[in-house]
């Protein structure tokens, strides 16, 4: 079966409290009862890009636990092709999360079987790989995974998208077969060293080697960069109430529409109604738009 999709990534149970704000090292906050949802950049990705329509499929590693089986069970409902979808002894990808009212997150990531996909996983994974059109990347996983699989999927024709996030090393040859790398600000300043003027920061990143480039910008949307140029690409104004997964369906939306055929901006643009329809809602999955949803404008 041929997919649109492949995401290459992680699977976490996202263990969220709702915080006025944040405490000082040594201090005790109160924050709302615990919610706990299906996340992990590269689950939130698939099932982003499946509930869109798309035919998607996923590498990746759960653990044994109770998380695991909520975390594939969300997977399922979305209609995501799992048969890659592997388990290990011990504790599932465990993110905890706080949200303030302003709608902001900060997380802490607990690798778990995150961290044991390897890269024997991918060359099971190959007929997959080379199946899609887009293969998506985060960096929840081992780098060599990352790399062991970019590879693979590139060698094989398809198009390799690579979201710097979180913000870590990666090999020259990585970055090459990135079409786009999709980055933000920080990511951006992570890897080049320095802030600056987002259109400068896209040309400086087109000379680190990808094919193409696309700094998310959040309320201001997006620039994408090719060698032929810097285009711009607005978000749509939503009031925001939980951001996390946002920049996940932005990314996933991106791809759907690039392994349809649509060009860098064009698919920018749609990814922005996308990701600005998820801050709208509490979560990152459960904030996600099922392809008859109408999208914010
Ligand atoms: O991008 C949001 C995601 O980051 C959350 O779902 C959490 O699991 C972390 O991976
Ligand atoms: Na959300």
């Amino acid at each position: 079966e041929r997919h649109d999709v492949v995401v290459v990534g992680s699977v976490n149970a996202d263990l969220v409290i709702g915080v006025e704000r944040r405490p000082a090292p040594g201090e005790t906050v109160l924050g709302s009862d615990l919610a706990t949802y299906p996340g992990g950049k590269g689950a939130n990705q698939a099932v982003a890009a499946a509930r869109l329509g798309g035919r998607v499929g996923i590498l990746g590693r759960i653990g044994d636990d109770g998380h695991g089986a909520l975390l594939r069970e969300a997977l399922a409902d979305a209609g995501v092709d799992l048969a890659h979808l592997l388990v290990t002894d011990g504790p599932s990808g465990v993110a905890l999360i706080t949200v303030d009212t302003g709608g902001d997150n900060s997380i802490i990531v607990s690798p778990g079987a995150n961290a044991r996909l390897v890269p024997g996983d991918v060359e099971r994974a190959r007929p997959m790989l080379g199946g899609a059109a887009v293969v998506s990347f985060q960096l929840e996983i081992p780098i060599g995974t990352v790399q062991a699989a970019a590879r693979t999927a590139a060698g094989a024709g398809a198009r390799v998208v690579l979201n710097l996030s979180p913000p870590a090393p990666v090999p020259d040859d990585v970055l090459a077969l990135c079409d786009p790398l999709v980055v933000n600000e920080h990511e951006a300043a992570f890897l080049l060293g320095h802030q600056g003027e987002p259109a400068l920061l896209a040309r400086e990143l087109l000379g680190l080697g990808p094919r193409s480039v696309l700094i998310t910008l959040g309320a201001d949307g997006a620039l994408v960069a090719d060698p032929s140029g810097v285009t711009a690409v607005p978000s749509p104004k939503v009031e925001a109430v939980d951001t996390t997964g946002a920049g996940d369906a932005f990314t996933a939306a991106l791809c759907l529409r690039l392994a349809c055929g649509d060009g860098l901006a064009d698919a920018a643009r749609y990814a922005a109604r996308v990701g600005a329809a998820a801050v709208r809602k509490p979560g990152a999955q459960s904030s996600y738009p099922g392809a008859g949803e109408e999208l914010p404008a």
